[in-house]
Parts: C-alpha cells; structure tokens; sequence
C-alpha cells in the first residue's frame, strides 16, 4: 500500500489540487518548449518551476494563460478545462499573472496603474487604459479601497502618486505583483519575479511573496532560474530541463537528486556544496 492509500483508507481526503498539467506538449515549428510537461498545484501551495533559460518555464504560463493552446494534454483550474479559453475568459476564471519583463503603463501613477488591475479584461493599448479609467472614476470609491489595501500590504505608500517609470527597478515589480492581486485572483502566475533585482530588492520581494501565500491563502506557481530563493519560499519544486520535469518534490528532495545536480546545478554547484 501506498502512502496515499494509507492515507485515503483511513479516510484522510487528498487534497482536490487548485491546478493540474496533464502531459502537455507545446510545440513550435520544429522547436518542442513543453514535451509532456505534468504537475499538480494543492490549495495554499507555493509552487516553483525551475530550470535554465529555454527549458519551457515562460511556455508553461503561456499555456496556463491561454496565450498558446497546446497541440496536446489537458489543464485544469479547479473543475474548468482551460484549453482553448481566450486569455481575457482565463484572468476573469482567477488567475492572474505578472511577466518576466515588466508590462505596466509606465506614465500612469501606482494608483492607477492597480486600478486597471481591477479590470479583468486586460486593455489593449494606452486608449483603452484611458477609456477604461473613464469609467472606473465612476465607481471608484470600491475600487479604491481594494487598491489602498494592495498599496498597505505591498509598503507601496510612497510611491502611490508617481509615475510607475520613473520608480526604481524593485518597486516596478512590486507594483506589477500588486496589479495582478487587485484583480482578486484564485491563482497567481509569477515569472521571474526577481530577475534583475539587487539582493536587498529580492528580500523584499521574497518576503512580499511568502505574504501572499501565508496572509491572503493564495496559492502560488513561481518560476525562477534562481535555485538559491526557489530552495528558500516553495513549498514544491519542478525542475525543468529541455522541456520536460526531470524531478518534482520538496526542495530537500530536488537537491539531492542526482539527476537535477547533473542537469541543472552543474559542476560548480557540486563543488560548492562539497
Ligand atoms: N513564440 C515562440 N515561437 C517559437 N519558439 C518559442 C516561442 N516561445 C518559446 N519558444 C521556444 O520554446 C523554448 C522554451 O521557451 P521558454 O518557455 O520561454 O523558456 P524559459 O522561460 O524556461 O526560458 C525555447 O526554445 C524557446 O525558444
Ligand atoms: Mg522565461
């Protein structure tokens, strides 16, 4: 007996998973990004894709969020079938995402900027932005709570007034991840959350997004290339390499697999940990 037939015999319910990746490929011409990729996401779980640059961890959220449709597999947001939605039918189901290069309106305030993130259909284009602002000042006071909560939980308060572009690298991303929370998701996306950040940004930001998971309850898929800050906040780790997870587990368990220290730590992290 398995542990998780003990466990179902006793009558201990596994816990119905928030997400589920089912042997998924997504290919390009000739490129394979994601080549039978499976996972499973549990309620309140903070869950980490890592692996090198091309190994398919942006194709993955790219399928999530409807920006591509797999040529096969199936994926699962709590009991919807998500292939095939529209991207704008995907953010209004809960799940919102931020990028791995910064994707705000740069000459808006943070104010603003959050407020859009109460849109769930995301605008295209700067007069979209306006128009939707339009209407927005029209029943702005729900709105605006909700965004002063987000500035609050975030320590964005500084800021609130400015023009997101001119603010530094860090706090750009904190309000990208603000904006995806005043769209009150099930679900958040984070890709590459501290790329380019300095070390005191990326605490802040770790920090940030152990918040997220332990205040709010939101279950969390993260990728990163960064295995240090992946080993510290998941709760779970898949380790991407050519398009396929070599291993998923706990970080302890991803460490110490052989095949994840060949593949993707390398010599030098073996020489390091030695
Ligand atoms: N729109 C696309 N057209 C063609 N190839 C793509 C496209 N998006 C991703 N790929 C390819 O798929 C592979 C995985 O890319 P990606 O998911 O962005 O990797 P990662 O985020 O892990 O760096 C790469 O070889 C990449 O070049
Ligand atoms: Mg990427």
């Amino acid at each position: 007996m398995t542990a998780t037939e003990m466990r179902q015999s006793e009558g201990v319910q596994e816990p119905t998973p928030v997400l589920s990746f089912e042997d998924v490929v997504l290919t390009f011409a000739g490129v394979t990004a994601l080549n039978g990729v499976s996972f499973t996401v549990d309620p309140g779980e903070l869950f980490a894709v890592i692996g090198p640059n091309g190994a398919g961890k942006t194709s993955i959220f790219n399928v999530l969020s409807g920006v591509y449709r797999p040529q096969r597999g199936t994926v699962r947001f709590g009991d919807q079938d998500l292939i095939g939605r529209r991207p704008h039918a995907i953010a209004r189901l809960g799940i919102a995402r931020t990028f791995q290069n910064i994707e705000l309106f740069s000459n808006l305030t943070v104010i603003d900027n959050l407020m859009l993130g109460r849109h769930h259909h995301h605008p295209y284009g700067v007069l979209a932005a306006f128009a939707w602002l339009g209407k927005a000042r029209r029943n702005e006071l729900a709105n605006r709570n909700a965004v002063e909560e987000i500035v609050d939980f975030l320590e964005l308060a500084q800021w609130r007034r400015l023009p997101v572009g001119l603010l530094p690298y860090g706090v750009q991303k904190r309000v990208e991840l603000g904006r995806a929370l005043a769209s009150e998701p099930k679900l958040l996306l984070l890709d590459e959350p501290v790329a380019g950040m300095n070390l005191e940004e990326t605490e802040d930001m770790a920090r940030f997004i152990l918040d997220i998971r332990d205040e709010l309850g939101l279950p969390i898929v993260m990728v990163e290339h960064d295995m240090g800050l992946v080993m510290d906040l998941a709760d779970r780790i898949m380790v991407m390499d050519f398009g396929r997870p070599i291993r998923t587990g706990t970080p302890n368990e991803v460490a110490t697999d052989p095949e994840v220290v060949r593949a993707y730590l390398g010599e030098e992290h073996q020489v390091e940990r030695s």
